[in-house]
């Protein structure tokens, strides 16, 4: 079996208010019924083919994680961070773990926070990727670009690594481009997103994390093989995981490994990472709007309304995203979702 690792760091502050610091979006049923953890928990539960997931996550968020992972009964190791390092430091954590068990484990590394729509085209895509995860390979999964969005890494496709060419080879691995090279990257129609996902064996993650980036390695081992177990944490060793310098995979290894390949696939996948996403991914009505809890849209289109407590009354606008919480109202234009994150800014400078 494989041994799902998922990753819940980061804040999302373009999905403020919904998003805070200590709810973030992994949390939140931003789009369903259940948590985007939940649901990403939900999606290796099949328990002949998965093991049961570690979660990497930090000290703030962890009880708010385990109650996700109990809800949806499921067992997991959840491996806190004494603090926030990014990813490389945290998959290594988690493969050191697993690589006790057994080196030739399988991890398959998911984000928290996103959105899979069509899940047997996921399951699909992990099992084209499994022989060549077992051939020593970090297998990465890419996605179609449909905009040069600079805050994804780009994937070059190299040559087929089997017949039918289901595997290809990773030709380069460029982390978020600079506008004008993402925009070439789309036009040249060879490149592919990086979607955040990867598949390898601990031996082989823990190789190529020792060659590229050494403290890494060295920090986030020692953190695991110091570790406090308490209830049902894994407290990494203080000390040591501070000494691993702040970096993600994708700058630490993919960037610089030789053994990157990749599987592609229309899997229904977004990061859904502001309030526009969301909208392109709900279900609209006639006029084109996503509305969500207590709404009434009148000669509106276009619009997503949500409503977390109250009534959202909109007439005569287009194109808004407008999000009611308890405490604050977002009104934004859609064109304009990814600057929420000026208001997040706004407010921690004015304290
Ligand atoms: N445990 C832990 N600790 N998790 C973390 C940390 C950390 O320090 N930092 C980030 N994460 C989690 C986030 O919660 C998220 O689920 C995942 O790791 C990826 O981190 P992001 O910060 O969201 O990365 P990104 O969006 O900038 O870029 C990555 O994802 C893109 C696709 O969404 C890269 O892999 C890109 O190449 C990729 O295109
Ligand atoms: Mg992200």
């Amino acid at each position: 079996p494989i041994q799902p690792v998922i990753l819940s760091g980061g804040s999302g502050s373009r999905l403020w208010p919904m998003s805070r610091e200590l709810h973030p979006k992994q949390l939140l049923p931003l789009h369903g019924p259940v948590s985007m953890i939940r649901a990403t928990l939900d999606r290796v539960s099949q328990a002949d083919r998965y093991l049961p997931p570690i979660i990497v996550t930090n000290e703030a968020l962890r009880f708010a994680v385990a109650e996700e992972a109990r809800i949806g009964g499921r067992s997991t190791r959840i491996v806190l961070e004494p603090c926030a390092r990014n990813t490389a430091p945290a998959i290594t954590a988690a493969a050191a773990l697993a690589h006790a068990d057994d080196p030739e484990t399988l991890l398959l590394v998911m984000p928290s926070d996103h959105v899979i729509g069509n899940l047997a085209a996921f399951h699909a895509l992990v099992e084209a990727a499994e022989t060549a995860a077992r051939q020593g390979q970090l297998v990465t999964f890419a996605m179609a670009p449909t905009r040069p969005e600079t805050g994804y890494g780009y994937i070059r496709l190299g040559p087929p690594l089997t017949e039918g060419g289901a595997v290809h080879a990773v030709a380069a691995f460029v982390e978020k481009p600079d506008a004008a090279r993402a925009q070439d990257f789309v036009a040249r129609g060879d490149h592919f997103w990086n979607s955040g996902m990867f598949l390898f064996s601990a031996r082989t993650f823990l190789d190529e994390i020792y060659r590229h980036a050494p403290e890494v390695g060295a920090a986030a081992t020692s953190a695991v093989a110091r570790a406090m177990v308490d209830l049902d944490f894994i407290r990494l060793d203080a000390e040591a995981f501070a000494a691993a310098p702040s970096i993600s995979i994708d700058y630490a290894v993919m960037e610089r490994t030789d053994r990157a390949a990749t599987v592609r696939g229309s899997i229904g996948w977004t990061d859904v990472g502001n309030w526009n996403e969301l909208w392109s991914i709900g279900t609209r009505d006639e006029a084109g709007n996503v509305c969500q809890g207590d709404v009434v849209a009148l000669d509106s289109r276009d619009c997503y309304l949500r409503s977390e407590t109250g009534l959202i009354a909109a007439v005569g606008v287009e194109n808004l995203a407008v999000v009611v919480t308890d405490d604050a109202v977002l009104v934004v234009s859609r064109d304009r979702a990814q600057d929420v994150k000026l208001v997040v800014e706004h407010l921690r400078a004015a304290g």
